[in-house]
């Protein structure tokens, strides 16, 4: 019988993951059942949400927090191996919810969408760019920001997988973009080669400077990755009638205690903003439109995308907890099989 490895979620957190708050085991490959399929994990996505989960029950997951013992969480691609389910056969690649393990028997439930067999973009862009990740910069632009052409549109966690592509959009659709990234480099990528029209690091001490200088006629648009203090910054930048798609609160995942609170949110009412908070997946009806515009501008080398790969399985924990301090440059991926 073959052999499958998984990481477990060992405990909760106190603050930021530590590697003790994960377990590798092994164990048999379960036989596949009627309606079900072995996939074999080749790409795992790293995802801050699952952060979240890890903090047990959370509303954003309608209470789905983990418990220990259950594998952690993930997107991934992988191909059938052995399928007894009519929908799926051996040798298709598929992205779904199969989780930081090698191998998983699985039923479609867990199944997102087919890889296209002639798309020419690469296995691992199907959880970034043509993605989780780009769908979601698409919905939130889209259905929130909805920012028109010569709108100033402001990114947070501009050089992470999200929001290069927010960015990308939003340019490409007649916008002016501003990136805010952690330190020199990830800025100068976001303006070399994200494109956008200029980039401002949040770690600098002069950084609400620096943002007034590259606003001058205020901010449409804030595609919020991170929340917190950064979110009051740019509240007091907002035009009126401006629209914030909240897409994560990256700065909050790993507090160990209570964020204080917005200052700003008078200016919400004052200037008559539309802050929304949203789901990847509650837009699945716009997928297939999404996917084909990603999919048409990644195979046009019209949007860029980074990644940052780790090598094999046991390296996930590392890089997952390396991501959520800035470590990763695109979209944070393990490559779970040669
Ligand atoms: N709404 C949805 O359905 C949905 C779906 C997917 C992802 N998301 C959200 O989208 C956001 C980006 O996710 P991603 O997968 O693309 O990750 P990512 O941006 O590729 O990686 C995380 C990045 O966050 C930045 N960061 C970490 N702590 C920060 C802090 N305290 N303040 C500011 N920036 C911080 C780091 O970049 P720096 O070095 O620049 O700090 C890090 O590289 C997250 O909030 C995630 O939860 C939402």
């Amino acid at each position: 019988m073959s052999e499958s490895t998984h990481i477990i979620f060992r405990r909760k957190p106190n603050g930021l993951p530590i590697s003790e708050d994960f377990e590798l085991v092994r164990s048999p490959t379960p036989a596949v059942a009627d309606g079900q399929f072995l996939v074999e994990n080749l790409y795992l996505s790293l995802d801050p949400y699952v952060r979240m989960l890890m903090d047990g029950e959370t509303w954003t997951f309608r209470g789905a927090g983990l418990t220990p013992g259950q594998v952690m969480p993930g997107r991934c691609v992988g191909v059938v191996r052995e399928s007894r389910h009519p929908a799926y056969a051996a040798g298709q690649h598929l992205v779904g919810h199969f989780g930081w393990q090698t191998h998983a028997v699985q039923d479609e439930a867990a199944v997102e969408f087919y890889v296209p067999p002639q798309s020419g973009v690469p296995l691992s862009a199907w959880l970034g760019a043509c993605g989780a990740t780009g769908l979601t910069a698409w919905l939130g632009l889209q259905t929130i920001g909805e920012p028109r052409p010569g709108e100033t549109v402001v990114v947070s966690a501009a050089a992470g997988s999200v929001g290069s592509a927010a960015g990308q959009l939003a340019r490409a659709w007649g916008c002016r973009v501003i990136g805010i990234a952690g330190g020199d480099e990830k800025c100068r990528l976001v303006t070399e080669e994200f494109g956008f029209d200029a980039a401002c690091d949040y770690k600098r001490p002069d950084f609400a400077r620096d943002l007034r200088d590259q606003t001058p006629d205020g901010v449409d648009v804030y595609f919020d990755n991170v929340g917190g203090a950064m979110l009051d910054e740019i509240l007091a930048r907002m035009n009126p009638g401006g629209r914030i798609p909240v897409c994560g609160v990256l700065s909050q995942y790993n507090l160990a205690s209570e964020f204080p609170g917005l200052r700003n949110t008078r200016l919400i009412f004052d200037k008559r903003l539309r802050m929304q908070g949203y789901l990847v997946t509650e837009g699945r009806h716009l997928w297939p439109r999404a996917r084909a515009e990603l999919e048409a501008m990644v195979a046009a080398g019209k949007l860029n995308y980074r990644e940052t790969v780790a090598e094999g399985l046991p390296a996930a924990p590392g890089a997952f907890i390396r991501m959520l301090q800035g470590g990763n440059i695109g979209k944070q991926l393990v490559r779970v099989a040669p």
